[in-house]
């Protein structure tokens, strides 16, 4: 860590302390323990933030909760798309009635979202009962932030631009006790013209590898089975550092960490996959044997007018590499459907794509206009109806490649780790394939956390199910 980044940890840890002095107060004029939530829109990186803001709050003496009427409410807002925002004001009305009947009650917001200049404009005028807005540069102050929520009535708003602070070592509260995404790196440096993230999260920063590989030792001290590597664009980690360090060489440093765990990562971008990266996940035990690899579109001029850096060829030669490495690799992508003047033609070139490589599982979207991105102001003359019509054939496809992908898995004996309940009573429990596939079997909830091996007896679209094999 960085001598400033150090010290603000420091001022960071002092403001705890004080915000766990006002807790205390606040304890005593209730008359009971006060109750924080923490709600969590978005993707993996957000839900890891909430992790590192809910170790703060529980530090400071709430008791966290899933109940929205409690004394302290977080919003953890997405804006990757537009319905994520819409969303958020829907809930914030229905937390408003519950201030009213709590005075107590503080309101937060904070994440990509609070990001966006009108946003926070229209939360400041038409959302007087907010108190506190932050965003996703100045995380770390949280415990900062929480002091003076705590100790004024005003709505307080903390926007920052960009940091290049990265601050280890604040409190964490973990969701899971088996499995946990572990930060490598902090926002995104492609500007794709249809993404809003490069604005809302800021430039490319690595964190040191030491600072990653303590954290991932102490994860797996701690029983954990299961590592996520997390950042917009794992594959270009290091880039930025002054040392020689790449993503594969990352990988290679964590599956050192003696013990029975899995590595896996989100997001990569195609085109800084290397046949590197491909063999140092073939070559280490622990790399799970699966790759998400968006891919957008299948058509040339799409990739082109999203700045993606790759054409269809160049996006099936990595893959091909990939699997010939791996041959029991799983694939999976995001796909964005109805990008401005996306043609008919256009659209069948993504089909075409799907049909060729065969997904184990594809994430579809609609393209959504994000104000502020060049694609925001390209022609677009195609209408709702024509998106999605093309979106229910590419989920059609989609889920057809899918049920016929689980069928092979029939009859195959795979480790699976165990992962939570279902609520249902033939398949009780869930887990996950070292691929990332969902299997439902039979057992007993002791086994939660841990790798077993199944049998797999039947599957669907969405999942796999099978049973228990002994030893
Ligand atoms: N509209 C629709 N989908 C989007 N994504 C990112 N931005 C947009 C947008 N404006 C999708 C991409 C990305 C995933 C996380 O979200 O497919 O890979
Ligand atoms: Fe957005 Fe592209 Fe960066 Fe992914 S790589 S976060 S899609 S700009």
């Amino acid at each position: 860590m960085k001598e400033q980044d150090r010290l603000e940890m420091e001022r960071q840890l002092s403001q705890l302390s004080e915000a766990k002095k006002l807790v205390t107060d606040l304890t005593q004029k209730l008359g009971r323990r006060p109750t924080a939530c923490v709600v969590t829109f978005g993707c993996q990186m957000n839900a890891r933030d909430s992790e590192k803001i809910s170790g703060i709050l529980a530090e400071a003496g709430y008791e966290l909760t899933e109940d929205e009427n409690s004394d302290f409410v977080l919003y953890n807002t997405c804006t990757v798309r537009e319905n994520a925002n819409l969303k958020v004001y829907g809930r914030l009305g229905v937390l408003n009635g519950y201030k009213k009947k709590n005075p107590h009650m503080k309101i937060a917001l904070c994440g990509c979202m609070m990001q966006e200049e009108q946003v926070v404009e229209k939360l400041r005028k038409s959302y007087r009962f907010v108190n506190l807005i932050f965003g996703t540069h100045n995380l770390y102050r949280f415990p900062e932030l929480l002091v003076s929520c705590l100790s004024q009535e005003d709505m307080i708003i903390d926007i920052w631009k960009d940091t290049e602070r990265i601050v280890e070592d604040l409190p964490v509260r973990r969701k899971y006790p088996f499995k946990s995404g572990v930060n490598i790196m902090f926002g995104c440096n492609n500007f794709c013209t249809y993404c809003i993230v490069p604005y809302v999260r800021g430039r490319e920063r690595s964190r040191q590898p030491e600072d990653i590989l303590r954290e991932a030792q102490q994860l797996v001290a701690e029983g954990y089975k299961d590592i996520t590597l997390l950042g917009q664009n794992v594959n270009s980690y290091g880039k930025d550092l002054d040392r020689e360090i790449d993503f594969a060489d990352l990988i290679r440093m964590i599956n050192a960490i003696p013990g029975e765990f899995l590595i896996r990562f989100m997001t990569s971008h195609p085109k800084d996959a290397t046949e590197k990266l491909f063999r140092t996940m073939a070559e280490c035990e622990k790399c799970a044997h699966h790759l998400h690899l968006p891919v957008q579109s299948g058509n040339d001029r799409i990739l082109r007018a999203m700045n993606r850096n790759y054409d269809h060829e160049a996006y099936l030669k990595k893959l091909e590499t990939a699997r010939r490495l791996m041959p029991d690799l799983v694939v999976t992508t995001d796909i964005i459907v109805g990008f401005p003047g996306e043609t008919e033609e256009e659209f069948e070139d993504t089909i075409r794509l799907c049909e060729q490589v065969r997904y184990d599982a594809m994430f579809t979207f609609i393209y959504s206009k994000r104000n502020g991105t060049p694609a925001a102001t390209m022609p677009d003359p195609y209408t709702r109806e024509d998106k999605q019509r093309h979106f229910d054939r590419l989920t059609e496809t989609a889920n057809r490649i899918s049920g016929e992908k689980h069928r092979e898995y029939e009859g195959q004996i795979l480790k699976v780790l165990v992962d939570g309940e279902t609520g249902r009573e033939e398949y009780n429990l869930s887990s996950r394939t070292n691929g990332g596939r969902l299997v439902h079997l039979k057992g007993d909830p002791s086994l939660i956390g841990q790798f077993v091996n199944v049998r797999i007896t039947a599957s669907n679209t969405w999942a796999l199910y099978g049973e228990m094999e002994n030893g």
